[in-house]
């Protein structure tokens, strides 16, 4: 399995959409997308072997090189700074990390801001640089739900259609970041592979600018 390039694609509705970026790159294994529970699959006429991995874990797969490449969304990047090289992005899964609250909070300086999320390092970053003293609430899922419950002031968390904060009776205060999925490699794998990395980066790059 080793002479084949390991890509970690991300379980759902967008590593599908890419695996289909990869298929017309040339990089095809139509078994992906068989409704299966299997998670590993290969193709070795093609030379590829991909992987469906939890999301948030593609990063680490990557890092370690279990993966050669894979496609991981710059949220985990940024909270996470893992030593992958990143490629390319792929203009799919976008969205914005965002500070939300509830209708009309107005923040008061003068108090410590309480700031429920689960991108820690993101969300630290971000008020590092305003100069705002918070308090970091780290959760894992349902961050909607601590400003409802007077658990946190405000959240830091991924904004996509903006739904989530609409049904909840939140609005999105400010933007921190643009997101979007990015192509990761492996630090050494991107030497040791570079002439097949390469090639399906510039098929990916030719049809992001058709
Ligand atoms: C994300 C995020 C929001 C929601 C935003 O959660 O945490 O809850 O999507 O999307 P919207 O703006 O389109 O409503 P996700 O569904 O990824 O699940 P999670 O709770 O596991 O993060």
């Amino acid at each position: 399995m080793n002479n084949l390039l390991k890509i970690a694609l991300p379980k759902g509705r967008l590593g599908e959409k890419v695996y289909k970026m990869f298929d017309a790159a040339g990089f095809s294994c139509p078994e992906v997308l068989e409704d299966t529970r299997k998670l590993i699959f290969e193709n070795r006429d093609k030379g590829v072997c991909f992987f469906w991995v939890k999301p948030s874990d593609v990063a680490i797969y990557v890092e370690r090189g279990a993966a050669d490449i894979g496609i991981a969304g710059k949220d985990i990047l940024l909270e996470y700074s893992p030593d992958v090289f990143e490629l390319l992005d792929l203009k799919v899964g976008k969205c914005r990390m965002a500070v939300a609250g509830k209708k009309g909070f107005k923040d008061n300086t003068e108090n410590t801001l309480r700031v429920a999320t689960k991108f820690v390092n993101i969300a630290s970053d971000y008020y590092r640089k305003l100069g705002r003293d918070i308090d970091i609430i780290k959760l894992n899922g349902s961050i909607e739900l601590a400003p409802i419950l007077n658990l946190s002031d405000v959240i830091v968390d991924i904004v996509e259609t903006g739904k989530t904060l609409i049904e909840n009776d939140l609005e999105p205060l400010e933007t921190i970041v643009p997101i979007s999925a990015r192509l990761i490699a492996n630090r050494s794998s991107y030497q040791f592979k570079n002439e097949r990395i390469n090639t399906l980066l510039d098929r990916l790059k030719e049809q992001l600018e058709a």
